[in-house]
């Protein structure tokens, strides 16, 4: 008898689907992914793609902003529900009221928001080309950063340029005290701390090196040390100790732990596989402006 592993990849090839997954993702999901990536990477691969359905196994900004780039292909997104903590559905009408009150300025929306907010948008970034974004801006431009104010502090920092920063931010990575690093230090003494740049200011201030998912794995997998304390979320674990035998990985907090990311099972994605259902479509109208704000953010150099 077929099992759940062997029925997936059947229905897939059956249906020339590609899997997709972030690296937030639960460890079976990532085993059985085709591509596994950043936001940015993913978005890339969702972009690039000749099969003719994508499954995406992440949050619903993910599997839209597949929608928006593949527009000819379904999109499958088997945890319906997963959603992105960082904003309320208010924050549509904030950035139309923003739009008003400072016409001039250039908005720079993180991948993270939906599809109406892109929409609205002069360019998107990921956490791993803010900087680059930012920096490829016209520099008489006000610029206004969405959502996240600790990416955009982050931005801020490396370009050297302050930006009209939103107040948004991803709780789990909020969560991160500088307690929790000071511990950790005590524990792991030898420990490289990695961390993504949607953590705190004064908790940035005590990494060693600080990236998106796919440059903290990166990092780990170059680096000559042999020891890491890991600050994101706990799903990198499972493709930092695939990509880097022998190393050892902490994760700096036990509260890093995205609930919308852990939604996926492998029966969610056999059945999506099975029904072709949910998909995730974005309007067309939407579509177009938010497919100029993200080929825009693909055409910088990270
Ligand atoms: P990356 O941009 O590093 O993939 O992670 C951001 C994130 O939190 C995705 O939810
Ligand atoms: Fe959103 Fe944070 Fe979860 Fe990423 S980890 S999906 S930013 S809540």
């Amino acid at each position: 008898m077929e099992d759940i592993v062997e029925e997936i990849l059947r229905l897939k090839r059956e249906r020339n689907a590609v899997i997709l997954a972030h690296v937030y993702q639960p460890e079976e999901i990532q085993e059985i992914a085709d591509f596994t990536g950043d936001s940015f990477a993913l978005s890339r691969q969702a972009a690039a793609t000749d099969a003719d359905t994508i499954v995406f196994c992440g949050v619903r900004f993910m599997a839209e902003t597949a929608n928006i780039l593949s527009p000819d292909k379904v999109t499958l997104l088997p945890a319906a529900d997963a959603g992105c903590q960082m904003f309320t559905d208010a924050l549509e009408g904030q950035v139309r009221q923003a739009r008003a009150d400072h016409p001039d300025a250039l908005i720079v929306s993180y991948v993270n928001t939906p599809a109406s907010v892109k929409a609205m948008s002069d360019i998107c970034c990921t956490s791993s080309n803010a900087a680059a974004v930012v920096g490829s801006l016209p520099e008489d431009k006000d610029v206004i950063f969405i959502p996240d104010q600790n990416l955009g502090g982050w931005a801020e920092e490396q370009c050297e340029r302050p930006l009209l920063k939103w107040r948004g931010g991803c709780p789990i990575h909020a969560s991160l005290t500088v307690n929790d690093i000071r511990l950790a230090r005590i524990k792991y003494p030898q420990a490289l701390v990695l961390m993504h740049p949607e953590c705190r200011p004064e908790v940035r201030e005590l990494a060693d090196y600080i990236g998106s998912t796919s440059g903290i794995i990166n990092y780990a997998a170059k680096s000559e040390a042999t020891e890491f304390i890991i600050a994101t979320e706990e799903g990198v674990l499972y493709e930092l100790t695939e990509r880097c035998p022998g190393k050892e990985f902490h994760l700096a907090s036990r509260h890093l732990l995205c609930p919308n990311m852990k939604k996926t099972t492998l029966v969610k994605v056999r059945d999506a596989l099975a029904t072709m259902e949910p998909r995730v479509v974005v309007p067309p109208e939407i579509r177009e402006r938010s497919a100029a704000a993200l080929t825009k953010m693909l055409s910088i150099k990270g």
